[in-house]
């Protein structure tokens, strides 16, 4: 059998591990930095949990879900995205009765959707994103704009677009509708089929057609910011100003109407492009929405909510193109036994070492000692303890400083000293929280009588 995978899927391999765990642990940062707890609805969900809340005049639902039924009948659909099933987890539990409102939760997972793979586009991608539901603030909407931003500074980004649109009220979006298929009537016969489904379920979205005629068309559509009633637009340029104060670089884009449903007020999203211009979509999406909570039965007085999230492949795409490198799992210590006994020794010795907290690892073939050495390398170790014979005999160790390439034989009751005081020097402030960030001088993250790892970089709490 060919070891090919499904289509628009991919792999995440070792290499690409820790590029998921630095943009998983800075999010995780930042958002608890802004009071936001973790929650994970399954990936499975009723599919009239997505049917309800991201629309049927959406892509997503018209066409994209991965839904099957199950062995019991009931239709269930692979989560396209969360904001659908965080809010029917926050109703489903009442959450909105017992929690602080607003409820703020993050999110880092496993989306899906059945789109035409293509650069920075797939079957299977993750999302980091947030929700801060049951309560209905401009200070909120906006809120959820620096959080993205300042996400995405803290993990180096640099030249992003931030573009805001507001899709206004029930009122300004009903003036709005009609004013659109007033102005598309005339030219439906000549657009796409999907548009023709649009103009019936939700004009808003012909806006949002990537057909090249559709698209032109909609240049010259009525726009959005005509439609608003005052108090929409009161607290559509009440946001802009706290944004502006709080220095976040946005541009106001009347055509943005983003691809779901639910979105009422503002909406938002984050483009960037590699050096050489590629466009590879958004980095990030998001807005503010009504009527989520009720469409599940939870309460209409507190139905709103703003959230975005963040395509994970995107951002780590831009990010290795910007440069970023990080090192796959490099280990402190190879253990290098020669010979029978050795091995014996060395394979307990790696589990005492382990248990002190260093990376360790050792061969699980004997070979010889050249051998062990490109291994060592291989793996990014900075230290090698060579067992053989005559150390055994002598109850000692050899040990090299695979930096300096400096060795020598120290008794097994000196090692842990030994070792201690090498890497007090080598540790080369590798931020704990896997950042990699350089530290400065004086701010080592290694706590050594703790035996503990803490981040200290200080690039988490700007
Ligand atoms: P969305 O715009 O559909 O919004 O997706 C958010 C982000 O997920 C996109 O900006 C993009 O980076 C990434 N993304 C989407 N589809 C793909 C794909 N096929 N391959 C790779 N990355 C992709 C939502 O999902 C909303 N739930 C966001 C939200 C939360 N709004 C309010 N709260």
């Amino acid at each position: 059998m060919n070891p090919i995978n499904v289509k628009g899927t991919h792999d995440i391999l070792p290499s690409d591990g820790p590029y998921f765990a630095y943009v998983r642990e800075i999010f995780s940062q930042v958002a608890q930095v802004y009071g936001y707890g973790y929650i994970e609805p399954p990936v499975l969900e009723y599919t009239d949990v997505f049917v309800r809340s991201t629309g049927e005049s959406s892509d997503i639902v018209r066409k994209e879900m991965y839904t099957f039924d199950d062995k019991g009948g009931r239709s269930v659909t692979m989560r396209p995205e969360f904001t659908a099933g965080v809010i029917r987890a926050m109703v489903g539990s009442k959450l909105y009765a017992t929690a602080d409102l607003p409820i703020k939760a993050f999110y880092f997972g496993p989306a899906f959707r059945y789109e035409r793979p293509q650069l920075g586009r797939y079957r299977q991608f993750y999302q980091a994103g947030i929700e801060a539901v049951g309560a209905d603030s401009p200070y909120l909407d906006a809120e959820a704009v620096v959080f993205a931003v300042t996400a995405l500074g803290l993990m180096g980004f640099h030249d992003l677009k931030v573009k805001v649109n507001t899709l206004g009220g029930q009122q300004s979006r009903a003036a709005y509708r009609e004013a659109l298929k007033a102005y598309f009537a005339d030219k439906l016969p000549e657009m796409c089929e999907d548009c023709h489904t649009r103009f019936e379920l939700n004009p808003l979205r012909i806006l949002d057609c990537k057909v090249p005629h559709d698209h032109e068309l909609g240049l010259n559509a009525p726009k959005m910011k005509d439609y608003l009633t005052e108090e929409d637009e009161k607290r559509f340029y009440d946001i802009l100003s706290y944004l502006a104060t709080l220095g976040v670089d946005y541009e106001v884009d009347d055509g943005l109407v983003r691809g779901l449903d639910y979105y009422g007020g503002l909406v938002f999203e984050v483009h960037g492009s590699t050096k050489d211009g590629q466009d590879i979509g958004a980095l990030l999406g998001g807005g503010h929405y009504d009527g989520l909570l009720s469409a599940f039965g939870g309460p209409e007085d507190i139905d709103h909510g703003v959230g975005f999230a963040m395509g994970v492949e995107r951002l780590i795409a831009i990010l290795k193109d910007q440069g970023l490198s990080l090192p796959e799992n490099d280990l402190d210590i190879y253990l290098m036994p020669m010979g029978e006994k050795a091995y014996e020794n060395c394979f307990f010795l790696a589990q005492d070492l382990r248990m002190g907290g260093f990376k360790v690892d050792l061969p699980f073939k004997s070979g010889k000692l050249g051998a062990y050495f490109k291994k060592a390398e291989k793996r990014g170790a900075k230290v090698a303890l060579i067992a053989g014979d005559s150390e055994i005999e002598h109850d000692t160790i050899q040990v090299k400083n695979l930096q300096t390439q400096e060795q020598r034989e120290v008794p097994m009751a000196e090692l842990p000293a030994t070792l201690d005081e090498l890497f007090s020097v080598q540790d080369d402030h590798e931020c704990g929280c896997g950042c990699h960030h350089d530290h400065e001088e004086g701010h080592c993250c290694h706590d050594e009588a703790e035996g503990e790892h803490h981040c200290c970089c200080h690039h988490h709490e700007e």
